[in-house]
């Protein structure tokens, strides 16, 4: 089996800079020498997230997940360890060398990274089609009927799949993709798997985070048919986890901490072409928590930016439960009269769309300005059904004090005393799930049976520093340790040390349980051994080889009190003489103590 050597490995982890790397995924902010932000993981409020650069490590203390740089992208990227290295190993230039390799490479699942570049070059067909050929004429004077601008068109790379279903096969199959593998590209029909799965519509090129093509929606231009198509989940694209245009969107919504979150592909486009470029649509779905939590870690605010029909109304009142339970700060941007941003961009112009934008209300008066249209306040009913309609999300909110407050203020709105009003709401119906898309909300592991105590304290001390190791080696064995931890993190340290490869990755790899791992990664990102680190380090080996010392010098004390003289004299000599050892060096132990 090909391994990628330590080497390479050890060369990863020095040339990528951690900081960077976790700040593609969530925002970092510097607290002295070390960087925090909000977890990538899990959703979570307040940053627990923690980056040590000079350890290269990080470590979540709400959700217990940690590692180093390579780890990171695993866990992340959901890729394998060989993949996280390549990959890193590719941004930072370095060559990987795989060990124990005879002959060829074994096969590797490559299919993701070949349907990308599948879909990328698509893509590019797809656009010049558009562009350049006569084929995509009609589009491209749909587009202008719109007044999207050639800009636009440029920037995010919009396509034209011709009318021929055959067209796409025929192309692929000359570049020479195989029939297996474009059978299982998404891009044809499952039952004629010759015939595109996309025909005479404008296509808008679905992007990863990187920015590369992961998929397509495709609009219909004429005819009957649905009026958008959309990719399925693919290896390389889930749509519940993808956001339209987020890799675009991304400079400003880490610069203005904000995003705006539209119903579709043609609104994000009227956004970004109106100049305001933080505007990003689910792709076909109601947004889910997956997407949040992608934004989550870069902004604390969202403007919901829906169609003011009764459908875009349902998803407002939708979006802002899912976006308070993600603890996002939210606004709504009202859109009169059953119009979408795009019709705004075409018959008002940026300026105007710009406008709704600044003046988006807080969702608080958005709910209360509609529960007072649909029902009426005047009557007891209409206040029963009002309240009612704010429970859920009064429940949404993040804390006591905003639920008071929300309380207060609606009691002033529809006119109910506040107990009233509390008390109905302590008494409301089931409340709903924490979030609505059937995903139960992530709960922070928190649950460690480790208890600290010195023999821990001193392995942890030199896993830190893992120059002590012979230090601790000659002062005690892994047999002599009584915590099971403790003893596991003496093999593992025994390993790395035999081996001569103490990355992060491989004292993690060795880890026989995830308790250990977290154990391992908060103390690496702790700082708790890095101050005075010899110090400590030597004083915690001695305590514990104090107490095993203790330890032996109590069971011979116990073996001389059984001896008798069948034993003979010599077997008194060697245990007197074994005991003195041990009191000698238990004196010292103490002197040096003292
Ligand atoms: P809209 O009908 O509002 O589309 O649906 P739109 O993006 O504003 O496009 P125009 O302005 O009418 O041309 C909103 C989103 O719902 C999804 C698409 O993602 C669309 O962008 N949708 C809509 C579908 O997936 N399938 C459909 O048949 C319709
Ligand atoms: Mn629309």
């Amino acid at each position: 089996m090909a391994r990628i050597s330590p080497s390479t490995i050890d060369a990863v982890n020095a040339q990528t800079d951690i900081v960077s790397l976790v700040g593609e995924y969530t925002r970092l902010e510097r607290r002295g020498s070390d960087w925090w932000g909000r977890c990538p993981f899990h959703n979570e409020k307040s940053p627990s997230f923690h980056v040590v650069p000079d350890r290269k490590m990080y470590h979540c203390f709400g959700c217990g997940k940690g590692g180093g740089v390579i780890n990171f992208l695993m866990e992340m990227d959901k890729l394998s360890f060989v993949e996280a290295v390549e990959t890193l190993a590719k941004k930072t230039g370095i060559e990987v060398v795989y060990e124990g390799v005879t002959g060829p490479l074994p096969p590797r699942d490559d299919t993701r990274e070949k349907l990308v570049e599948l879909y990328d070059r698509v893509a590019g067909s797809f656009h010049w089609l558009l562009t350049d050929s006569p084929l995509g004429k009609k589009a491209l004077d749909y587009l202008a009927s719109r007044k999207v601008s050639p800009e636009i068109i440029e920037e995010f790379r919009l396509g034209y799949a011709p009318a021929d279903r055959r067209w796409l096969y025929g192309f692929l199959s000359k570049k020479g993709y195989s029939p297996e593998f474009l059978a299982k590209s998404g891009l044809f029909s499952k039952k004629y798997p010759e015939s595109a799965f996309f025909s005479d519509r404008l296509m808008f090129p679905i992007n990863n985070r990187k920015g590369q093509v992961v998929a397509f929606g495709g609009r219909i231009l004429e005819g009957e048919g649905p009026k958008y198509l959309n990719s399925g989940d693919m290896p390389q694209y889930k749509k519940g986890e993808t956001l339209f245009a987020f890799d675009r969107a991304l400079p400003e919504i880490r610069q203005t901490k904000s995003a705006i979150f539209c119903e579709g592909y043609m609104d994000v486009i009227a956004w970004h072409q109106a100049g305001v470029k933080r505007a990003v649509a689910p792709l076909g779905t109601a947004f889910t928590t997956e997407q949040a939590k992608l934004v989550k870690s870069f902004a604390d605010t969202v403007y919901l930016s829906f169609d003011s029909d009764t459908a875009g109304q349902t998803a407002t009142y939708k979006a802002i439960l899912m976006c308070r339970e993600a603890g996002f700060q939210v606004r709504v941007i009202e859109i009169m009269n059953g119009k979408d941003p795009a019709d705004i961009l075409f018959n008002e112009g940026p300026e105007v769309l710009i406008k709704t934008l600044e003046i988006s209300i807080i969702d608080l008066d958005y709910l209360v300005s509609t529960a007072g249209k649909r029902f009426d306040i005047a009557s007891p009913e209409g206040k029963s059904r009002a309240s009612a309609f704010m429970f859920p999300y009064i429940e949404a909110l993040e804390s006591d004090i905003q639920r008071e407050s929300t309380i207060q203020h609606l009691s002033a709105a529809f006119g109910i005393r506040e107990q009233a009003l509390l008390s109905d709401y302590k008494n409301r119906k089931q409340p709903r799930p924490a979030f609505q898309n059937g995903q139960e909300a992530e709960k922070p592991v928190k649950a460690r049976n480790v208890r600290m105590n010195a023999e821990l304290r001193a392995m942890l001390a030199v896993v830190a520093n893992p120059a002590f190791f012979p230090t601790m080696r000659s002062s005690f064995a892994s047999d002599d340790l009584e915590d099971p931890f403790a003893r596991d993190l003496y093999i593992v340290l025994e390993e790395c040390y035999r081996t001569d490869s103490t990355s992060v990755e491989s004292l993690l790899e060795r880890c026989p349980n995830e308790e250990l791992r977290r154990l391992v990664t908060e103390t690496l990102t702790g700082g708790e051994f890095a101050d005075n680190a010899k110090k400590t380090v030597e004083d915690s080996i001695q305590l514990v080889r104090k107490n095993v010392l203790e330890k032996k010098r109590a069971r011979l004390v116990a073996r001389l009190g059984m001896l008798t003289g069948a034993d003979g004299d010599r077997a008194l000599a060697e245990l007197m003489s074994e005991k003195q050892r041990i009191d000698e060096e238990l004196s010292k132990l103490k002197d040096a103590n003292e």
